[in-house]
Order: structure tokens, then sequence, then C-alpha cells
């Protein structure tokens, strides 16, 4: 389909936007809207689990990429099952819990690995919604956050996945840590003119890759926008340097 308004791309777009609707109805919508301005789209648990394979499916179909975030963590086995099925349905992207520890993050790259088209693995470090106090005093883990986080990303890279989800917060140092090669996907995402919602640690899409992202998942300053291409236009614009509207 032609989008009138389609803007000059940076020379990857590095935009992921977050499909967190509760339907097919709904998600279908804003991927007609954003293709191909946006061709990369997360599915999360709540559209997969509501809709399953066919939001895959009908994505992949039309040319899009498919992030599949439901933070796998299961026994080594159970994952490289979940992963070949994936693969199968032309997966592009999905998330893993990495304190489900090496045997599993290895099998996970081992499934990859066999998959017909490449197929990117990221970690899950500490949730977001875990703090220090959290960590330490009820999940009795008693390094610190941030070198915790650390520790977890190494571990992952090192068990063969291309790359982790980090906080704004946590971009600086993971990047300095895992080196360039690493993938750093990054949520909370906020445009100087857009609201905050729920997150509280947030930045710009201009400031999260200088900080060292290499992909941007960012969901409701585009899809609960009065005009959602407007605003994901705006973001590329943004990116590439154009300034003009
Ligand atoms: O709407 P918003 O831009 O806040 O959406 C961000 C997306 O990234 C959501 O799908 C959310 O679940 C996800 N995410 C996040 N923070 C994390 C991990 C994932 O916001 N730490």
């Amino acid at each position: 389909m032609e989008n009138q308004r389609q803007p000059k791309m940076p020379e990857e777009n590095p935009i992921i936007v977050a499909l967190d609707v509760p339907d097919w109805p709904a998600a279908r919508e804003l991927v007609d809207e954003l293709y191909p301005v946006v061709s990369f789209f997360k599915i999360g648990m709540e559209l997969f689990t509501a809709e399953g394979p066919r939001t895959i499916e009908a994505i992949k179909a039309i040319g899009g990429k498919v992030f599949l975030d439901l933070k796998y963590h299961d026994i080594p086995n159970t994952l490289k099952g979940a992963i070949a099925a994936a693969a199968r349905l032309g997966v592009d992207m999905l998330t893993i819990h990495i304190s489900g520890g090496t045997a599993m993050l290895e099998a996970a790259a081992h499934a990859a690995a066999l998959a017909p088209n490449p197929m990117i693995l990221l970690g899950v470090t500490v949730l977001t919604s875990i703090d220090g106090d959290t960590l330490q005093n009820e999940l009795r883990i008693k390094e610190g956050l941030e070198d915790y986080v650390v520790y977890l990303g190494k571990m992952a890279i090192e068990s063969g996945l291309q790359g982790i989800v980090a906080s704004p917060r946590e971009v600086k140092g993971l990047r300095q840590a895992l080196g360039k090669e690493a993938l750093i996907v990054t949520p909370g995402i906020r445009p100087s003119w857009g609201t905050r919602g729920d997150q509280r640690r947030v930045a710009s899409p201009q400031e999260a890759l200088a900080l060292g992202a290499s992909y941007l998942v960012i969901g409701r300053p585009i899809t609960a926008a009065s005009d959602p291409l407007g605003a994901a236009t705006r973001i590329l614009e943004e990116l590439s340097g154009h300034t003009e509207r």
C-alpha cells in the first residue's frame, strides 16, 4: 500500500512498534496504517494470548518483521521446541529471561541457529518493575541491581544470544560492557512532544540512540496518538535530521 507521508528513512529504521492492544482487529488497523513507514512490530503476551500465531502470519504476509515478546523461561528442551515453532512462523526477534541460566540460553541459541531464517534472540535481564530492594530482600540476590544487570547481559552474549532488552538508564553501561556488536533494544522511549504515561525513566528516540541503543520499542507515543502515522513519521524525521513539518 502507498503511504502519502513516507519520510526519508534513516539508513536502517530502528523503530519497533509495540502492538499492546487486546485483539487482532485493533492491531491490524495499526499495522495497516503504519506499514511500510514502520515495518517491525512487537507482539506481546496480551495480543498473542488472545489471537495466537495468526498475528505473526499476517504481519509476515505483508512483508513486515515480528518481535515476539513472550519472555520465555523454561527448561532447555521446552525452550528448544518453542524456538523451533517460532522459527517456523518466521519470527524475527524474540525474548528469553537470562535468569533461566546458561544451559537454557545455549539451547535457545542452538535452536535459533537451525532456523531457516536468521532470528535475533534477546535476553531480558531484570524487569524494570523490580527495584534494588526487591532484588536483595525478596529475591535474595545480594549483588547490586546495576552490576547484576551487566552480569546477566554478559551471560546472555557469552551464551550465544545476539542482544538484550534494556531501559534507557541501563543502555550506556551495557553498551560499554557488551561491546559494539551486541544489540540493545530499548523501551521507555518518549519523544519530547509526547506524554510519559506510566514510564518513569524515559529517553527521547535521539537520546536512546546516542546512548547506544540499536532498536527503539515504541508503544503509546505512536499507537495512542490521534494520528499514529503522523507520530511515527515525525519520530523518523527527527531521527534522520529532518526538522521540517
Ligand atoms: O507504550 P510504551 O511505549 O510505554 O510501550 C513500551 C513497550 O515496551 C511495552 O510493550 C512494554 O511492555 C515494553 N517494555 C517496557 N519496559 C520494559 C520492558 C518492556 O516498557 N522494561
